[in-house]
């Protein structure tokens, strides 16, 4: 069974981390998207939450009265995030973004007694690294693109040119959305690595790059809610990529969204939990580093087989994918 999205985000019930509906909770939502807005609506309606704060928040949020924002305590500084839920009394604090999640305030929450919705540091390398991501991948037989990692840019170039375009370039750390060249011919996929591993262009973040096989099919965003041993679907969704009307312009983190995606079928759900949800789930459990929180796999389903692959990890709710209900 699927739950939609916004539907799904009213299963971080407060009442699952404080034992009893009566003990009514009072949750701080961190990041400022129209993700965590979708956040705020779904907790504000749960009957096991008392009031909810967002931090940084934004005027949409604050306008509609989901939550009370917090625009200036500093979500990067753990310690003032704690210092706000010991002084507010704060019971549960779900975490929107990845970049607070792979900096570590999962861990500095639940060190400080506060129940936290969202990976620890660990767990969110699965976005945090692609090399990590790739690795578990190859150890656990979970399908995705071949690749080869680098760090010394005549390396990589050599294994592009052996390899062919078209051809994908990644660095293996945070990017803001922007550390993918899907490269068309081999100069393409060589400025790439030149960018990334010789002028600096993402900093550490580009200092190692994975040279991936180039996958051909229909994109899809899945969603499983994890518990570290356990998992199970959310309702799929798609994002509008292209900047521009009718698909159209460079690549955005995603223009708007709709849900379900009718590429995922209920065949389709199984294999994907079946061959690629699960095996990732027990593979960080093996690993020393559980899992908790949303799982959201980008997903390539081939155009020749039909079948789905891995292309990317994120540790959270899509946005805008988190967006959409019913
Ligand atoms: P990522 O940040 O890894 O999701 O990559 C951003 C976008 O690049 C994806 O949504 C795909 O459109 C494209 N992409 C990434 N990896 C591949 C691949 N191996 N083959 C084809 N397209 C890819
Ligand atoms: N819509 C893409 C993402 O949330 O990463």
């Amino acid at each position: 069974m699927a739950y939609s999205l916004v539907h799904a985000s009213s299963f971080i019930d407060p009442s699952l981390f404080i034992g009893s509906v009566e003990d009514r909770v009072v949750v701080l939502v961190i990041g400022s998207g129209g993700r965590e807005h979708a956040l705020c609506y779904a907790l504000k309606r749960s009957p096991s939450c008392d009031a909810v704060f967002c931090a940084p928040g934004n005027a949409g949020i604050s306008n509609s009265g989901d939550a009370t924002c917090i625009s200036d305590l500093d979500i990067s500084d753990s310690s003032a995030v704690i210092s706000f839920c010991h002084k507010w009394g704060v019971g549960l604090v779900v975490v929107g973004p990845e970049a607070p999640l792979v900096a570590g305030l999962s861990n500095d929450l639940v060190k400080a007694g506060i129940p936290s919705f969202g990976p620890s540091s660990e767990a969110a390398a699965l976005e945090g690294s692609k090399n990590f991501m790739k690795n578990l991948c190859d150890k656990y037989g979970i399908p995705t693109a071949k690749y080869q990692t680098f760090t010394d840019p005549a390396a990589a170039k050599q294994y592009i040119q052996e390899q062919g375009a078209p051809i994908v370039i990644k660095a293996d750390g945070l990017a803001a959305g922007k550390g993918v060249i899907v490269a068309m011919t081999l100069d393409e996929a060589y400025e790439a690595v030149d960018l990334m591993l010789v002028k600096g262009a993402f900093g550490s973040a580009g200092s190692q790059v994975i040279v991936e096989e180039f996958l051909e099919g229909e994109e899809a965003s899945f969603f499983a809610l994890v518990d570290g041993e356990n998992a199970i679907p959310l309702e799929s969704a798609q994002d509008h990529k292209r900047v521009g009307d009718g698909d159209t312009g460079p690549n955005t983190g995603g223009m708007g969204a709709y849900s379900p995606a009718p590429i995922i079928t209920e065949e389709l759900q199984s294999l994907v939990m079946k061959s690629i949800i699960i095996p990732t789930v027990k593979g960080m459990a093996a690993e020393g580093c559980r899992f908790v929180g949303v799982l959201y796999a980008g997903l390539m389903i081939e155009k020749k087989s039909g079948l789905p692959k891995l292309i990317e990890y994120n540790v959270r709710f899509g946005d805008p994918e988190c967006q959409v209900s019913h």
